[in-house]
């Protein structure tokens, strides 16, 4: 008899917060698998780097999977600016000893959501791998537990006015994966701005003093210095460690269900996730910034629980406390 402990497929762009996620993930989550897709940088770098990552964390033992180069439809858009040429600037980190598996990430997905109850897929990436998967086999949207996502925003974008970069690189992917009737949650970056660190967090890095954390401070060090900001805005922001954070403690993120829609056609809109606010129940108009007393006809069902509201201070405990368990 199977044992129906939750276990989980990670789909990521390494990436400096997803390798933050990573480290998380590792520590808490049953992983069966990681599987890479391009987006922050190249398939083979963010390959790479996931390789690495996982022998920082002596974690080998979990198989990497390679999966799409590019986007269903629009050409690959790249983050350079934010992760550096391999994805992973800032920490000196050796080629990694270790390679992908020889299966597609794709068939990976598919394959083990069949063998397996209750997998749950955690995405910090573009979705083109998981929109291949549900294209290759559609019956997998009736048995995948649900989908965290680090995606979309419920207000403004990051590559765009409108959109974030995530779903931005491949719209229609998202599109196939928001409308597949797999439960959702979503991570947005109204959301995930709330997971902000900057160079205090790198001295509570140096002061855990592992491996780990250290490998975690030149990979904030970089990253941080890459945003561009001046103080005191000067940081970043650990976007899909609250994927994984939400996978580990449903408590640490308050969220609404709602309709989430991705915008394919629009000339200034393309990739943004259009947000069904109106029916979210009855919000305190007082606190609730988004309330309006008018209720309009009803839209359409939800498809996504939608996060609000980070516990910032348990968040960065789980994270820190995580990193400092790593010897
Ligand atoms: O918009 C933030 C997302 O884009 C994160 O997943 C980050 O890693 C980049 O991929
Ligand atoms: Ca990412």
């Amino acid at each position: 008899m199977e044992n129906h402990v939750k276990k989980y497929i990670m789909d990521c762009d390494p990436g400096h917060d997803d390798a933050v996620a990573l480290i998380l993930a590792a520590k808490h989550l049953d992983l069966l698998g990681v599987t890479t897709v391009s987006g922050n940088q190249t398939l083979d770098k963010v390959t790479t780097n996931a390789l690495k990552i996982l022998e920082v964390i002596g974690r080998t033992d979990i198989p990497v999977y390679q999966g799409s180069e590019n986007p269903w439809i629009q050409k690959l858009e790249t983050a350079p600016q934010f992760h550096g040429e391999s994805g992973l600037d800032g920490p000196r980190v050796p080629a990694p000893t270790t390679k992908p598996q020889s299966m597609h990430a794709v068939n990976f997905i598919v394959e083990t959501v069949n063998k397996h109850q209750q997998l749950s897929l955690i995405a910090t990436g573009p979705l083109t791998n998981l929109a291949s998967a549900l294209q290759m086999d559609h019956t997998i949207s009736e048995r995948i537990e649900e989908i965290f996502i680090m995606g979309g925003s419920l207000t403004y974008g990051n590559w765009t006015p409108a959109a974030e970069f995530n779903i931005y690189v491949d719209p229609e992917a998202a599109y196939k994966v928001f409308n597949s009737g797999v439960p959702i949650r979503l991570c947005g970056l109204n959301l995930t701005r709330q997971a902000f660190v900057n160079e205090k967090d790198l001295k509570v890095l140096e002061d855990i003093n592992n491996p780990v954390s250290l490998f975690c401070r030149d990979l904030l060090d970089f990253f941080i210095s890459s945003g561009g900001r001046k103080a005191p805005f000067k940081g970043a922001v650990l976007h899909d460690v609250c994927a994984v954070a939400w996978a580990i403690d449903p408590t640490l993120i308050k969220a609404v269900d709602m309709h989430v829609q991705v915008e394919l056609q629009g000339k200034f809109t393309r990739g943004m996730t259009v947000c069904d606010y109106r029916h979210t129940g009855d919000q305190d108009p007082k606190t609730d910034v988004n309330h309006d007393p008018i209720l309009p006809p009803r839209g359409e069902s939800p498809n996504c629980t939608v996060g609000l509201e980070l516990d910032v201070e348990r968040f960065f405990k789980l994270l820190y406390g995580t990193i400092e368990s790593y010897q």
